[in-house]
């Protein structure tokens, strides 16, 4: 297996593009990645996309983006895990890459969540969740998060004011990111205010839905080292893990198991440990999400995700920085596209070209893209050269 490297990124901004088809979307965030790349071409497309068969009516994106961006006749394809399908596209681009079948592959998450009314666009994501003992209750992501939420503040102990970190981080990291859904910060207050959406989440616990796209293109690391024209970018860990897709057939559901088994396999693969991880680009769907995945990464015991936040260890200048550019709360989280935006986000503040979300000498970065409620987790750890 060869190591592989990032060799260009690109992302559209995230939001209600009515304007704009899933192939513009997926197109620009592909243009943008060749030029930063300063390449024409590559061997393969993957794209990762959750909805679009539901939502688009559209289905056989592989073929259908590579015709459109001018790149008819190589290999295309799509691939899907829910939320997580953006970090499974990248995946499949590293196995490609990886293997030496594939020479340099295109990644690309997309998705257009905005473009049907709220109550199609709610029930297309229940899809996600097990329909035999989830989806036939009725029951929506948002739901299923309140539910996984209320036992956890039974459990251990917390109010829902001790979230407000979680939401709060998140939308003053997105003020600094120009490709953010949400770019104002919020207040304590405005967060306590929130309309609620399913007891006890309420709208600032919540990501947004959102149009978006967003691309890498990887490569051998060993040709790019003998043409880099930005810093190195490598990837040192890739991991996908499954759990069972219905909360209730977990032995803990406070247990973010799956995201534990992919953390410690990119750990072991990359040779490092969380207290070596500089910046993490979490899945924070809903601020449980948050306190579940930092548990889970080994950041702080469990039911103490909250803790953490409290204590300011979430912040940009806190001891694990998450969310650094807004993540899925104040970036927006257009499915598919998700755990890309977070894969392009790493980059940036691996390449210090973060601008002002720049986070000083970030050297190693951790991304976990999650789909569903916890049933596939891919996690990926990228390094700057040397590391
Ligand atoms: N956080 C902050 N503000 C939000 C928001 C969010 N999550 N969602 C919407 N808003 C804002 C909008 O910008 C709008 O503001 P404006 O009035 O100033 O323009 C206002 O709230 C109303 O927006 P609207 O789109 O009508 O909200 P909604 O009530 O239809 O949707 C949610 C709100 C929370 C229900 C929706 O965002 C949602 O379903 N989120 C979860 C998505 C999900 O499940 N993803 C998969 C996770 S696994």
């Amino acid at each position: 297996m060869q190591e592989v490297a990032v060799l260009g990124i690109g992302q559209v901004p995230v939001g209600e593009h009515w304007d704009k088809r899933l192939v513009e979307l997926a197109g620009e965030a592909i243009f943008a990645a060749l030029e930063d790349a300063e390449v024409n071409k590559v061997e393969a497309l993957y794209v990762g996309n959750m909805m679009a068969g539901q939502l688009d009516k559209q289905t056989h994106l592989g073929a259908l983006i590579s015709d459109w961006i001018g790149f008819r006749g190589i290999e295309a394809m799509t691939v899907e895990a829910a939320c997580g399908s953006g970090a499974l596209a990248l995946r499949t681009a590293l196995i490609a890459v990886s293997s030496g079948l594939v020479s340099s592959a295109l990644a690309v998450g997309v998705e257009k969540m905005t473009d049907t009314s709220p109550q199609e666009t709610t029930a297309a994501l229940a899809t996600a969740a097990s329909a035999d003992w989830e989806g036939v209750h009725g029951i929506t992501f948002v739901g299923l998060n309140a539910l996984i939420m209320r036992r956890y503040m039974h459990e251990y102990g917390w109010k829902h004011e001790d979230f407000a970190p979680f939401s709060i981080n998140a939308h003053a990291n997105g003020a600094n990111n120009p490709n953010a859904r949400f770019q104002s910060p919020i207040s304590e207050e405005v967060y306590r205010k929130a309309v609620m959406v399913a007891d006890p989440i309420n709208l600032m616990d919540a990501s947004p839905i959102g149009d978006g796209a967003a691309a890498a293109i990887v490569v051998p690391l060993d040709l790019v080292k003998g043409l880099a024209h930005k810093p190195i970018v490598r990837i040192a860990g890739s991991a996908v893990a499954t759990d069972s897709l219905a909360v209730h057939d977990r032995h803990d559901p406070l247990w973010l198991s799956a995201a534990e088994k992919s953390a410690r396999e990119v750990y072991r693969q990359a040779n490092l440990g969380p207290d070596e991880v500089d910046i993490f680009e979490i899945h924070d769907a809903f601020s449980i999400m948050a306190a579940l995945s930092l548990e889970a990464c080994g950041f702080t015991d469990r039911g103490q995700g909250p803790r953490l936040a409290l204590e300011g260890e979430i912040t940009p200048t806190g001891r694990i920085p998450i969310a650094t550019m807004g993540g899925l709360k104040a970036r927006g989280h257009p499915v598919g596209a998700t755990g890309m935006y977070q894969v392009v986000e790493a980059v940036q503040q691996l390449r210090g070209e973060a601008g002002k979300a720049q986070i000083d000498g970030v050297k190693v970065a951790l991304t976990q893209n999650i789909g569903g409620s916890g049933a596939t987790v891919i996690s990926h750890i990228l390094t700057a050269a040397g590391i």
